[in-house]
């Protein structure tokens, strides 16, 4: 049986490269489930789907078609043979995402697709949902946060290194509250701490300060 670790947490909270480095220390495979609703949301806009129209999101779901393996340490995506890359990181697809991550034919979707990669190995899967409803019995799972500003902060910087974007921190910080109000509201698995997950607040830590204490409590949960 393969080992889940189970990280969740709103935007901008260190989830990524959290689970990218603790995937690498651990030899676990990194799942980051949020580019799984990323890519649901740039084909939807590359077919002119209305993503306000949870009927319309609801039977293009179906359609989309995502190959998952792994690759370099991860599990990659690839849509018609390529790698969606930066085209689904833009302020365009974060204004769309939570929208269409509310949709219930999405969310089983995506979670059937992140079910079946166990069958790859050990994973380290980051998200919203995942210690509540995709792999709510992982004896190791973390919720990560930040504050806001700290995590405004972060996404900013990262859109500016990766030449993603130039917004301001003010412009950041209103994108990431308005997407945090709709995934921690939405009807089905709407982002909350799980009961017996560990919290853990990252605003004043190093990542290897986060890192060194994920690591510590998966090989307590584990051994
Ligand atoms: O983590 P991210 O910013 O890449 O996530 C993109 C969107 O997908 C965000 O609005 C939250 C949603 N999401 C979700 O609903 N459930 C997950 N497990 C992961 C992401």
């Amino acid at each position: 049986m393969s080992r889940v670790i189970a990280i969740d947490g709103p935007s901008g909270a260190g989830k990524s490269s959290v689970s990218r480095i603790v995937g690498k220390k651990l030899g676990f495979l990194h799942v980051d489930s949020g580019a799984l609703y990323r890519i649901m949301t740039w084909q939807a806009l590359v077919r002119k789907v209305d993503t306000d129209n949870p009927d319309e999101v609801a039977a293009f779901a179906p359609t989309v078609e995502i190959e998952c393996r792994p690759e370099n340490g991860a599990i990659a995506y690839y849509v018609g043979g390529e790698p969606p890359g930066d085209r689904i990181r833009t302020p365009e697809i974060n204004a769309h995402a939570s929208q269409v991550a509310t949709v219930k034919a999405v969310r089983d979707k995506i979670t059937a697709l992140l079910r079946d990669m166990t069958r790859f190995g050990n994973l380290v899967v980051e998200g919203r949902d995942i210690t509540t409803a995709v792999f709510p019995d992982s004896p190791a799972r973390f919720y990560l946060t930040a504050s806001a500003e700290a995590r405004a902060r972060r996404r900013q910087k990262e859109e500016v290194e990766k030449g993603i974007a130039n917004q301001s921190a003010a412009a950041v910080k209103a994108s990431l509250l308005a997407r945090d109000a709709i995934d921690s509201t939405r009807k089905y698995a709407p982002l909350r701490k799980a009961d017996g997950a560990i919290e853990i607040d990252s605003s004043d830590l190093t990542l290897e300060q986060v890192v060194d204490i994920v690591v510590e409590k998966v090989n307590e949960a584990f051994n």
